[in-house]
């Protein structure tokens, strides 16, 4: 490649005015290149001297105005890139998930009163879902349950490995963790069943209340839940106990909170009153024996909601199916 066209081809490749300052140094300056050629050319025979230096100065002139043009181009386009008088693209900010913002809101007003945040395997033996909580083996109530069975080909001391279809799994492995009482704990997870309606999903979160100490009592149990309808509702809403069945709470409850629409008169919204909230009850002895406390001496008490289902309870929110909680539609969620 003869000297002009390498020049040109350094020129046209280059990506900055830095870089062809460079090549002008390189080419035209004090000892560049086309200087030394220049110097020379009082050595060349007298008779071809004009010629060698006409065509020399076409070689730098074409080589100097490409330059300066490029230099200008690179001038042009930043100033094209920058201009400080355009008004700045706002970035686009995104929010909390309401389903977030709710276990954040659940998990801080349980704080306020001593509950620790805690977190179990979400992939969990069945003897900590099922058998430690004091349902015997092929017992129809884990049918209630709609459990997932995850295949590990593996056979172990606790039986088939399962997706948590509740959070309670977490009432054994904290008793087992603190080992000795008083347990104040809050476990909020993700818990899996086979259902699908228009207040069922598959993936759903629950809130697991338990409190194990000397003493305790259902007075403790109905104080807490109080407490948490009027942190979580509002002021004026209150519980009830209804008798119900679980495995692993004797005596067990259903819990009911008055109705925000009515407030407990009765109205079309509520079952007279009062809407149903989930389950609760004190913790039965051989599930204190299975997280290896001395029954003798402590009692407690547990609940277990759904996150969502609160969520959805609460006043103005008004999700009417639990499946919209999970939409992916930008639109719908913005909204909260
Ligand atoms: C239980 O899961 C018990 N472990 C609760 C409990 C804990 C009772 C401690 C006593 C002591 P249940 O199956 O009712 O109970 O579920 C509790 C709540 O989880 C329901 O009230 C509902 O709000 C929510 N839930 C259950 N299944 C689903 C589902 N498929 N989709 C969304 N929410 C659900």
């Amino acid at each position: 490649m003869n000297i002009k066209n390498q020049a040109l081809a350094q020129i046209m490749s280059s990506e900055s005015a830095n870089e062809l300052e460079q090549i002008r140094i390189d080419y035209l300056g004090k000892s560049g290149k086309l200087t030394e050629i220049i110097k020379k050319i009082k050595e060349a025979d007298p008779s071809e001297r004009k010629q060698i230096g006409q065509t020399i100065n076409e070689v730098k002139n074409t080589v100097e105005k490409l330059i300066t043009e490029q230099k200008n181009n690179f001038k042009q386009s930043a100033r094209e890139w920058f201009d400080p008088t355009i008004p700045g693209i706002k970035p686009k900010v995104g929010n909390i998930h309401l389903l977030t913002n709710t276990i954040e809101e659940i998990s801080q007003i349980f704080g306020r009163i001593g509950f620790e945040r805690a977190r179990y395997p979400e992939v969990e033996w069945d003897w900590f879902s099922f058998e430690a909580l004091n349902f015997p083996e092929n017992h129809p109530a884990r049918d209630d349950w709609e459990t997932f069975f995850v295949d590990t080909g593996e056979s172990s001391k606790y039986g088939p490995m399962i997706l948590t279809p509740h959070t309670s799994s977490g009432q054994i492995r904290e008793m087992q963790r603190v080992k000795n009482p008083p347990i104040r704990m809050i476990n909020i997870a993700k818990c899996y069943r086979r259902q699908s309606d228009i207040s069922h999903v598959q993936m759903f979160h629950q809130f697991e209340g338990l409190v194990v100490d000397r003493g305790v009592s259902i007075v403790n149990l109905k104080g807490t839940l109080d407490y948490f309808a009027k942190s979580f509702f509002g002021k004026g809403r209150v519980t009830r106990l209804r008798p119900y069945h679980f495995q692993f709470t004797e005596p067990s409850f259903e819990i009911d909170i008055s109705c925000g629409v009515c407030m407990g008169k009765g109205c079309k919204v509520c079952k007279a009153g009062w809407l149903e909230l989930g389950g609760a009850g004190m913790v039965h002895p051989n599930v204190l024996k299975a997280g290896g406390i001395d029954e003798k001496i402590y009692s407690g008490f547990a609940f277990g909601w759904g996150v969502e289902r609160v969520l959805m309870m609460k006043d103005g929110i008004g999700i009417p199916d639990v499946r919209m909680i999970y939409s992916t539609d930008l639109r719908y969620l913005q909204q909260f």
